[in-house]
């Protein structure tokens, strides 16, 4: 096959929700009807009990071990299908953030009877504003929940989306009767047999007749007419430039658990949603048709397996093909790497391949030499922005607990801030460390990393900061700048990049510096490279 129709079939995607609502099972169908598994059950689910590090030990180490979930790759209808797999837990939403990145489009999954929730509305807002077009999934119609308008209507509200329905359920909970698909014009009836794979749909080209009576009785037909005539009046009529664009978004119903709804969502996704898009770098647009490689590590994981320590970086190619076995320049190193046993994904394997394509992700196996955004080409000198690194909300001292494996300790911290775990800070005023976390999670997962991959032990020790944020003078030179720096002092550190970060000690302090010095720009977020 040519290298541009590898290209146009390929689809890169990731599924986002609130944990709970349905991510796990909808994937786990996905790879059901694209025959990639036999039997539900395979896909192991990526959820974190409320707070439970050994929950998420036990996962970093099946991952670790298979890495299967990370990426999930199948064929359907001979299109190529990846999904990346995106942690729910709101601890590690950085990770999902970053993994945004890399994907050309999301589904979203709501659920039907709690809603939007908070952490679809953040992950949406990333989404939103990088314009990455979006299908959203409307879940567990077997129960009852929200009224179908009121739910549109809160998608759209509380997300900014626009909305315009594909499909429509006819009834919902014990009176769930099945959906009529608008983008097909058929109906699929609601048996509650999880059990099937493939289900019958039933052609209804013309809603006004009798037959949609007989299917669903006289009642449910007649409300689904007056649904549709709705639906047909208030949204817009679906356009796939302004959806790839981001700008309209198509939902649908359905219930993942009982493989409903999710064909339609399969068929209609594929055929719509958009092969592996351009990306900005610092120089110039890349188009994924251009022969030459270039692609950016988004994720670093590292392997669990106490026999195995090395690491895979995870790389989306945006453009060109990437061999085995050749040389490329790593931008940041200024150096040229060849691979050896690069990793392609499948819905339950890795394996070996000699050649990838513009949407892929290609695992490379690294002893330390990847940090999260890092750039790879065939030569030219470019970098992939927008990686994104969030101001942390929690910060801690942290403290070697063993004189001895001090080397231990430096390398592993060097190493997790990389895979982009936290972030850490150095203190202008004595050069003691701190560790900054988006969540308090990440503590526990530190010390624990720390102590089985690397042979260190650290402590902990409390330290009153509640924002940090980048600061971007307007000119390091002028006088309220050497004030600031001369003032706040006791309050500046180093990120890792070298670059200044101010940790207020409150979000009042906050204010009063930001008012007192104008000329300063003070950055919530900032960019790995
Ligand atoms: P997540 O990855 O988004 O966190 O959600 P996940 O798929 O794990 O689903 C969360 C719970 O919702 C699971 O139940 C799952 O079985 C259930 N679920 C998913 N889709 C549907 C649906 O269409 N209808 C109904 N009624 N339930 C659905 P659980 O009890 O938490 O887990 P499990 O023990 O059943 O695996």
């Amino acid at each position: 096959m040519s290298f541009f129709k590898e290209i146009k079939r390929r689809r890169t995607f990731g599924i986002i929700s609130h944990p709970d609502a349905g991510k796990t099972t909808l994937t786990e169908k996905l790879l059901l009807f694209g025959g990639a598994i036999q039997e539900a059950g395979a896909v192991k689910s990526n959820k974190i009990k409320k707070g439970a590090t050994s929950d998420f030990m036990e996962i970093e180490r099946q991952r670790g071990i298979s890495v299967a979930t990370s990426v999930l790759a199948f064929e359907y209808n001979n299109i190529k299908i990846n999904i990346l797999d995106t942690p729910g837990h709101k601890d590690f939403a950085e990770d999902t953030f970053r993994t945004l990145t890399a994907v050309d489009s999301v589904i979203v999954v709501i659920d039907v009877a709690k809603g939007v929730e908070e952490q679809t509305e953040k992950l949406v807002e990333v989404c939103r504003m990088r314009n990455i077009p979006m299908i959203v999934f409307i879940n567990k119609l077997d129960r009852e929940g929200k009224d179908a308008f009121d739910l549109l209507d809160e998608v759209e509200q509380k997300l900014g989306l626009r909305v315009t329905p594909l499909s429509f359920p006819i009834g919902m909970g014990y009176e769930f009767k099945g959906i009529y698909n608008i983008w097909e014009k058929n109906i699929n009836l609601f048996s509650g047999d999880s059990r099937k794979n493939i289900e019958e749909t039933i052609e209804i080209s013309d809603l006004s007749s009798s037959e949609l009576d007989d299917l669903v009785g006289e009642s449910p037909a007649s409300n689904l007419r007056d649904e549709i005539e709705l639906v047909e009046g208030i949204y817009p009529n679906f356009d796939k430039v302004a959806y790839r664009s981001g700008h309209l978004q198509p939902v649908f119903f359905g219930s993942a658990l009982n493989n409903f709804g999710v064909r339609e969502l399969l068929d209609c996704f594929v055929e719509i949603a958009p092969t592996p898009r351009a990306k900005q770098s610092d120089t110039r647009l890349v188009n994924p048709e251009e022969n030459k490689f270039t692609g950016f590590v988004f994720k670093i994981h590292a392997n669990m397996d106490p026999n195995h320590r090395n690491r895979l970086a995870f790389v989306k190619i945006v453009s060109g093909a990437f061999k085995r076995n050749t040389p490329y320049l790593h931008v940041r190193h200024n150096k040229k790497l060849k691979f050896s046993s690069p990793n392609a994904f499948f819905a339950e394997k890795k394996e070996i391949v000699d050649i990838s394509y513009p949407g892929d992700i290609v695992g490379l196996q690294d002893t330390g030499s990847f940090k999260i955004g890092d750039t790879l080409t065939e030569g030219e000198v470019l970098n992939y922005r927008g990686i994104p690194s969030f101001s942390p909300e929690h910060f801690r001292y942290i403290n070697n607990a063993d004189p001895l494996k001090s080397k231990q300790l430096a390398k592993g911290i060097d190493q997790l801030m990389d895979e982009g775990v936290a972030q850490l800070f150095t203190l202008e005023l004595n050069g003691r460390k701190v560790i900054g976390t988006v969540g308090a999670l990440q503590y526990e997962v530190i010390q624990y990393r720390l102590e089985h991959e690397y042979g260190a032990k650290c402590t902990y020790e409390n330290l009153n900061v509640a924002k940090a944020c980048w600061v971007d003078p307007e000119d390091d030179k002028n006088d309220e700048y050497k004030e600031f720096t001369q003032v706040k002092q006791r309050f500046l550190a180093k990120d890792k990049q070298g670059q200044l970060v101010f940790l207020a000690d409150s979000l009042f302090s906050l204010q009063m510096t930001q008012q007192k010095y104008p000329s300063i720009k003070f950055l919530f977020t900032s960019e790995f490279n």
